[in-house]
């Protein structure tokens, strides 16, 4: 491939944010305020941060080629809009498909800060950044909310709240550096409906402080995330946390889909399963899940000593106005499996 002809002006800043990355590294905890240069770079070449690190380390992106293909990747200064991402993002996966108007996503459930599992978020964060959806759906209980909760608490963990609440923010951050363009809808679970639960029986006089808010908390807005309070519908899919649970995985999929007669996904059973419907319509479907929870921890401070029929994984499929294709992906060892290949966090 002939080597492109780059201004002196690209080169120049190439040089700055490759010599950057190089001295200042990447760190991902905390890393709202850590250095910028490889959070830029990976922005302009669509990529994880922590990967890129990893490749430029390896001696995979030298100067001249991150130069090129800084210069040759857009950037975008629009902000992401459920509007003009999929223009962005899809046009150039499906450039003449049969359905170029289908939307890619991915359903994250369930992660319960501060009882998630880190490795199998790592994973998912990487699928995201291979898979490169349009949307991601983050269907409720993503925090815990654990030290509001109504049942006999942990005293260790009592003092924890504000703790737990930057643990999350952090998470979705990750999120976020994963798949700079996606649009991110976070629909609420009965966990973040805890702190509002909480104030409106314990002091309704507070509620309306703005501070005392899963969105402000978590600092949504300025990571470009919409929350909702309700299930939102998504072209031909609907997504909702979730408010039955039924005893085994793809009841509660049944249990869903003659609720709610449409084809959709739901978090809060914790567990993966699904169920097909023929109607006079066509065919309507619904998948749960799974979590992202350590599920050992979360069923240690909730079952009580039961052993959990929980299974660890999520979704991801495509959707336009007629159609909408969900798959499960199972993680086993902190692997799912796509296309063929295992990926870890
Ligand atoms: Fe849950
Ligand atoms: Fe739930």
């Amino acid at each position: 491939m002939p080597t492109p002809k780059l201004s002196q002006e690209l080169k120049e800043e190439a040089r700055r944010l490759y010599n950057q990355c190089l001295t200042e590294g990447y760190s991902p905890v905390g890393a709202g305020s850590g250095p910028s240069a490889v959070r830029e770079a990976a922005r302009r070449l669509d990529t994880n941060p922590t990967t890129f690190l990893n490749r430029l380390k390896r001696g995979k992106y030298t100067e001249q080629q991150t130069a090129i293909q800084l210069s040759q990747k857009s950037i975008s200064k629009e902000p992401v809009t459920p509007q003009n991402t999929r223009v962005q993002r899809y046009s150039s996966v499906y450039p003449s498909g049969p359905y170029p108007d289908y939307d890619s996503f991915v359903v994250l459930p369930d992660w319960h800060v501060p009882f998630h599992n880190t490795e199998h978020l790592c994973c998912a964060r990487e699928f995201v950044a291979i898979f490169k959806p349009t949307v991601i759906f983050l269907p409720g209980d993503i925090f815990d909310c654990y030290q509001l909760a109504r049942f006999p608490k942990n005293p260790e963990l009592l003092h924890k709240l504000q703790q737990d609440l930057d643990l999350a923010r952090e998470q979705l951050e990750l999120l976020r550096m994963s798949a700079p363009s996606a649009v991110i809808q976070y629909i609420q679970g009965n966990h973040e409906f805890r702190l509002r639960k909480y104030l409106w029986t314990k002091a309704p006089e507070l509620s309306g402080l703005r501070d005392l808010d899963i969105r402000h908390q978590m600092r949504l807005e300025e990571q470009g995330i919409f929350y909702q309070e309700k299930p939102i519908r998504h072209k031909s899919l609907y997504v909702k946390h979730g408010n039955l649970i039924r005893t085994k995985g793809g009841y509660t999929a049944r249990g869903e889909l003659e609720r709610n007669l449409i084809t959709g996904v739901s978090g809060h059973s914790h567990r993966m399963g699904c169920s097909y419907m023929t109607t006079p319509n066509g065919v309507i479907k619904w998948y749960e899940c799974g979590t992202l929870a350590d599920i050992e921890r979360l069923s240690d401070e909730y079952l009580e000593g039961q052993t959990p029929d929980w299974h660890p994984g999520f979704a991801y499929g495509y959707v336009n106005e007629q159609r909408c294709t969900v798959y499960l992906a199972e993680i086993v060892d902190g692997s799912v499996i796509y296309n063929g290949v295992s990926i870890h966090g």
